[in-house]
């Protein structure tokens, strides 16, 4: 028999000319959790549609009504309903499935643990009592920052036991992030690592939380998780150690009752400002609309499936689709510390293969790593188990999604390109994978009962086979509430480019660019705002504009995300210094490490153009447009506008010869 893969480009090739469309897969689709397109009908009274799912959800007291939308844009979604998320993701799971395994995680050097529901059960509950301990109670919020080990999990979950919104912070992010987050919380409690394996190093997370800790008045109480054994310095009074204060806490916890529209939590992203947004996520819609997401998409069958979703708990994917969706269904998931190269390329389907994955859900970034590292990698291992491969964070180019479909998915998996956000809560535009024809690059149609649209400039739908801005043109379950101490500005992102409260008319925008073909499939075209995509992470070209202002030799700094083929974007700074100061390689490593210790690595601009000035219109604004062009080596578009055309073809010649760390 001739190897399927040996020639996986020409394959690619061959498939992507035809123009093709893939059917679900004719043994999948009978099986499926959704069956029929009739879902789309049936939700499109959208409120009894979620009012059914919420049936399958254990209350403490029914909701008194579906929706409340008479103070748009604030929602509020099973008005008065009463009940506790982690009553639904494992209290009630313990009878029928308290020996079934909720974690496979492997550590990056290989360690391994399997926690079944229940024991993740008694260790949400001893924490839950250990936070009590500390003096966290209701409302009280916690930061949380931590490597992927299965504490992460549990701590999330604690909180949620005792009603304490948390705050999880992504463990790549830098000590002034972490601070900066705290304060604007408020958290009195912090949860953290003396550090994370990552690429075989261990990340020093308990040295960071303590810069950021010394100041933020806030925080009380530092609860330190030991996983790397490193040195720590403790603090007397302030920090404790994990292992005294949290296994002698008695196994069971009675879970605090919530209301529906208490907060769950909050997670800080990167806005069109250089300060993050705290994004508000409450307790019941969340949880119904993660859920039913999570089991009609990835086509859940709790009993046999092994999910696994590569993302990291610290954005929003870990949050909906690794704790909160994965576990109210009752699913079995794998949990990976490390960075996929570890200790070499194979290492994610090695994993695969351990477990028998039967799901697989990750970025498109990652998969274009893969494509870069050779097919040999994958064809090393068994990959039989995969039936269903899902993609988030960025839109996929269809090479990749065939590479996807053909190497990893052995041309047998349905592949799901799922479309939302940290403020959706939940994938909202998405094929379901037992009825939808996908075509390769197209996150195909919106979820049952969501409204999306295309509009132009004016907020008018824009016919099929044209593009426009992204909206969103229904509430729905899980979506933001609000951002954290600052109502004003949710309205003013979201709901007020498209809006007209004249006629009561609610349009949420989403700030991505969209186009649907002539028969309605929505294909995402990136952002359209200042947000960059770096590996499908979003960083605001203000943020890394302020933290190269903040480097005493740097004067003025423009950022644009740049194409790029692996990382979708990639930041290119360009930066003018003070006085007659000279720009050399030595203070561009120097500015990276600033903007890395700023943001963190993910921010670190992966190119540094010094350049005596920046091309500006006459009223002072920035053209990134001009940058981007020259970035991408395009012709330059209208540059009339410019107060300083000359500084232009300066820059050109300058970005030409600049170094790039691709
Ligand atoms: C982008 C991640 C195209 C988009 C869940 C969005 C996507 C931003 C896709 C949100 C996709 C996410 N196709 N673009 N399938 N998924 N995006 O908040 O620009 O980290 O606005 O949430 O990622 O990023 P966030």
């Amino acid at each position: 028999m001739s190897d399927p893969h040996r020639d996986v480009t020409s394959t690619i090739e061959a498939l992507l000319s035809e123009g093709r469309e893939f059917p679900p897969p004719e043994q999948f689709a009978p099986r499926a959790v959704v069956s029929s397109p009739s879902i789309y009908d049936e939700a499109e009274n959208f409120e009894d549609f979620w009012a059914r799912q919420a049936e399958q959800f254990v209350w403490r007291r029914p909701h008194r009504q579906v929706l409340d939308w008479s103070n748009p844009p604030f929602a509020r979604w099973f008005v008065d309903a009463k009940l506790n998320i982690t009553e639904n993701c494992l209290d009630r799971h313990l009878q029928s499935a308290g020996d079934k395994v909720a974690y496979y995680w492997e550590g990056e050097p290989g360690d391994r643990r399997a926690v079944t529901y229940a024991e993740l059960h008694s260790e949400v509950c001893r924490l839950a009592n250990a936070l009590a301990d500390l003096g966290v109670t209701k409302g009280d919020r916690v930061a949380i920052y931590m490597g992927m080990v299965p504490e992460l999990p549990t701590a999330l979950l604690a909180c949620a036991r005792i009603g304490a919104p948390h705050s999880v912070v992504f463990g790549g992010f830098s000590s002034e992030a972490l601070k900066d987050r705290i304060r604007d919380a408020e958290c009195k409690v912090l949860i953290t690592c003396d550090g994370s394996w990552r690429n075989g190093a261990a990340f020093p997370l308990k040295e960071y939380a303590d810069a950021a800790v010394s100041e933020c008045p806030s925080i009380e109480k530092v609860l330190v998780l030991r996983r790397t054994g490193q040195d720590v310095v403790m603090t007397e009074g302030r920090d404790v150690w994990w292992h005294d204060v949290v296994p002698g806490q008695p196994a069971s916890r009675e879970a605090t009752e919530m209301d529906s529209e208490d907060m769950l939590y909050m997670l800080y992203t990167s806005g069109t400002t250089a300060r993050p947004k705290g994004i508000v996520h409450t307790t019941a819609g969340y949880m119904v609309g993660t859920a039913v997401t999570h089991r009609f998409i990835f086509d859940i069958k709790p009993e046999s499936d092994v999910y696994w979703c590569a993302a990291d708990v610290g954005w929003v994917t870990g949050h909906s689709y690794i704790v909160y969706g994965p576990l109210a269904n009752g699913c079995t998931s794998v949990m990976y510390e490390g960075v996929p190269n570890y200790p070499d390329k194979d290492r994610f389907w090695d994993i695969v293969e351990r477990y028998k994955v039967s799901i697989l859900y990750t970025a498109p970034t990652t998969i274009r790593t893969m494509i870069r590292w050779g097919p040999e990698f994958p064809e090393k291992h068994d990959l039989s188990s995969l039936r269903l491969l899902g993609t988030v964070g960025e839109p996929i180019n269809p090479e990749a999604w065939m590479w996807y479909h053909t190497v990893i998915g052995r041309e047998r998996c349905p592949i799901v390109d799922t479309w939302w956000q940290t403020e959706t809560g939940m994938i909202m535009i998405t094929p379901l994978p037992g009825i939808t024809t996908t075509r390769p690059g197209s996150a195909t149609f919106p979820f049952p009962g969501v409204g999306a649209d295309v509009v132009d400039d004016q907020g008018r739908s824009v016919p099929l086979g044209g593009g426009g801005y992204l909206t969103l043109t229904r509430p729905w379950p899980a979506m933001l509430r609000t951002l954290y101490k600052d109502p004003d500005r949710y309205i003013e992102t979201y709901w007020s480019r498209f809006s007209d409260p004249s006629t009561n008319t609610w349009v949420y925008f989403a700030g991505d660019g969209a186009k649907r073909d002539d028969d309605g499939y929505f294909w995402l075209l990136g952002r359209v705002d200042d947000v960059m995509n770096i590996s499908g992470h979003r960083i605001s070209t203000l943020e890394v504009e302020s933290a190269l202002v903040d480097h005493p030799m740097v004067a003025e700094a423009a950022v644009i995300g740049r194409a790029d083929e692996r990382t979708g974007q990639a930041i290119a700074a360009f930066v003018c210094l003070k006085g007659d100061a000279q720009g050399d390689e030595a203070l561009i490593v120097t500015l990276r490490d600033h903007v890395a210790g700023k943001i963190g690595k993910i921010a670190r601009p992966a190119s540094i153009v010094f350049t005596p000035d920046l091309p500006k219109t006459r009223s002072g604004k920035i053209m990134r447009r001009l940058l981007k062009d020259v970035s991408e080596s395009r012709q330059l578009g209208d540059v009339t506008t410019l107060a300083n055309a000359a500084v232009i073809d300066d820059i050109t010649q300058r970005a030409a010869t600049a170094s790039r760390e691709d």
